[in-house]
């Protein structure tokens, strides 16, 4: 930043406060990104090139969100001709450390009138310390013989791998052409276009489009060496080479699960293709929606498909969030909350009432715990959170999952689940391709209420939605989620607590689906108090947590069991856990519990081992365990 020259603010009142962008007087419209790795050196590396529309003619700057890459040069393209233009970087911005430091591009004063369209060349490089990516060495991977690289950008990290108006308010159509040497495959969130191979470089080129415009946080790149299986005319998945077909088998419901949400939605598939990249263990979340390339966690690889939900919530992210998008952070609930009802609605369909309202106390025991976790007065209890200055990251926890799931639950139980039905399918036409706050969907209930619904002014005045947005702590509204296999589990749990558990308890809890198996559990956890060294030792012989084979979801509770009862017995089974998977839903909840027992020993074991997490899962680890 030149002497004299102001740093950028973001006004509190802006549409999105996530963003340094102007994204009011410039729109962003489409971009061609070029990229090349470095595996050795752990960068990406090329060009990204934008075409903008003036929305206002008397801009003099152009200001795009940047986090790390360093920016080499900036040129203006018209017909083939470039132009350098000259930038600075605000590198002492007072939100460097959380929103980073915004480029400012000089606009060149054209000579006659102002073009209506701008493109913008940038080249860039980033450097190993990017959040965004993560680079994982040889060791890291299944094979050991190859390097693997993934992105992501949720929520504001796309600016940590080139500059951009990072906004889910501003809708981009992305072109990619990504390169690198065989035998890696490069892959990206689009459709794959052509593919060609450059004999002397020993280089695959391949291109991609993605052709709805979608939000900067879906732009995705994922690289290593890759097997493909194909599950149905539309749908595959690729995996590390030797995990395809497991992968095949788990994710078969994938088809079904599209069918599921088509149907009940009212609106084909609009992707065209439906793709899985399954992700070497350090990927911090389950599934992240990137659009015709979900990526997911190993850890959903269980060999029985009972992980499966993970695929049709982020199924429905094609609809809920990649269609009609949240418009920026504070609405985030409009993404996930949505999709939290459609998954459930997809189980509820294919599985029942029941299955559907276990779900719903599992999810909901979870937020009660994660609001117990952040403190009844934590503007993140809320789903309208204040985030002000900081990355939105910070907030991630299950509240705008559920209470967003609640709200919508509570207006589909006011009015039946018909005409809800009917609300959402003109819910996503009305705003498909758009960037939306929670007042799109508000109206568009209420329109249908009044003109469709019995008594349908008296239901609306019973919605206190300023209540459900902004009330912070426990939810204020009780729901009663029937659930027979709920029943089932907290009976179990009762008779253990008891000191009654019996060994033929065990076959019960082997047959149970994952999701009684977690609610099991998590009632225990709910009454740790009462789980002493006998409830505890019958626990673990009975249902033989040393050597029976259960999967992570299971595992991650039983050790959170095990440490939070104040016993020591597993902290080797825990530390080997906690290198096999870098899901945060795991490694958090495991890591703390045990930080309670053994901070010192907790914590040196983080110190050592910390660089095999992901960026984002250190940040939120090294909170606790610095
Ligand atoms: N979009 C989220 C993941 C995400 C959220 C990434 C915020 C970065 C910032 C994804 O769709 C998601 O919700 N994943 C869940 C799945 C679960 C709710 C079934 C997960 O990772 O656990
Ligand atoms: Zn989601």
């Amino acid at each position: 930043m030149t002497e004299g020259q102001k740093s950028i603010k973001i006004d509190p009142k802006s549409e999105d406060i996530s963003t340094f962008s102007n994204f009011h007087q410039i729109k962003q419209k489409k971009v061609e990104i070029f990229a090349t790795l470095d595996f050795p050196k752990k960068t990406l590396s090329g060009s990204i090139t934008t075409t903008f529309s003036y929305i206002d003619k008397t801009s003099k700057e152009l200001i795009l969100d940047l986090k790390g890459p360093k920016i080499q040069k900036v040129e203006l393209i018209e017909n083939e001709k470039s132009t350098p233009l000259t930038f600075t970087i605000d590198l002492n911005n007072e939100f460097k450390d959380s929103l980073g430091t915004p480029l400012i591009i000089k606009l060149p004063e054209f000579q006659n009138e102002k073009p209506d369209e701008l493109k913008i060349k940038i080249d860039y490089i980033t450097d190993e310390n990017c959040t965004g990516i993560q680079f994982l060495e040889k060791e890291q991977t299944i094979s050991k013989q190859y390097y693997f690289m993934f992105t992501q950008c949720e929520a504001i990290q796309c600016r940590t791998l080139f500059p951009i108006q990072d906004t889910p308010s501003a809708k981009i159509l992305v072109e990619a052409i990504l390169e690198v040497e065989k035998p890696y495959k490069f892959l990206f969130g689009g459709i794959e276009k052509e593919n060609s191979y450059n004999e002397k470089t020993n280089k695959i080129i391949t291109k991609y489009i993605q052709k709805i415009p979608i939000p900067s946080y879906l732009i995705a790149l994922a690289c290593g060496n890759l097997e493909y299986r194909k599950i149905s005319e539309r749908c595959g998945v690729y995996t590390e080479i030797g995990l395809g077909d497991k992968a095949k088998y788990e994710f078969e419901d994938s088809e079904k699960f599209i069918e599921t949400a088509e149907n009940y939605l009212g609106r084909k598939y609009d992707w065209e293709i439906y793709n899985l990249l399954v992700l070497p263990f350090s990927f911090p979340y389950g599934g992240m929606e990137n659009p015709n390339l979900t990526f997911v966690t190993p850890s959903l690889l269980a060999g029985d498909k009972s992980l499966s939900n993970v695929i049709a919530h982020e199924i429905s992210h094609s609809w809920t969030g990649n269609l009609v998008t949240n418009k920026n952070w504070k609405n985030f609930w409009v993404n996930e909350g949505f999709t939290i009802f459609m998954e459930r609605k997809i189980a509820e369909i294919l599985y029942g009432d029941d299955m559907k309202n276990l779900e719903s106390l599992v999810g909901y025991e979870g937020l009660l715990k994660d609001i117990e976790m952040l403190g009844e007065d934590s503007t993140y209890t809320c789903l309208n959170p204040d985030i002000y200055g900081v990355d939105p990251d910070d907030g991630f926890t299950t509240v705008p999952y559920e209470k967003g799931f609640q709200l919508l639950y509570y207006l589909e139980s006011l009015i039946g689940k018909n005409d809800f039905q009917n609300i959402m399918k003109n819910y996503i036409d009305k705003f498909k391709f758009l960037s939306i706050d929670y007042n799109g969907f508000k109206n568009v209930y209420e329109d249908y209420v009044k003109k469709n619904v019995n008594k349908g002014e008296e239901i609306l005045k019973e919605i206190d939605w300023e209540k459900w947005i902004n009330s912070k702590g426990k939810p204020f509204y009780k729901f009663n989620f029937e659930s027979k296999l709920g029943d089932d589990a907290v009976k179990l749990g009762d008779k253990f607590l008891n000191g009654n558990g019996s060994s033929d308890d065990k076959k019960i809890f082997v047959d149970w689906h994952t999701n009684v198996k977690m609610y099991f559990l998590k009632y225990l956890i709910k009454n740790i108090d009462k789980v002493n060294n006998d409830v505890y030792n019958k626990l673990k012989d009975v249902l033989g947590f040393k050597n029976e084979h259960y999967n992570m979801e299971v595992m991650n509770l039983w050790f959170q069991l095990s440490l939070k009862s104040k016993h020591d017995d597993f902290v080797e089974e825990v530390k080997k856990f906690l290198l096999e998977i870098g899901r945060l839903k795991f490694v958090r909840p495991v890591f703390f519990s045990w930080y309670e027992l053994q901070p010192k020993e907790s914590k040196e074991f983080f110190e050592s081992n910390k660089m095999v997490y992901h960026p984002f899962a250190r940040r939120i680890l090294s909170m606790k365990l610095k």
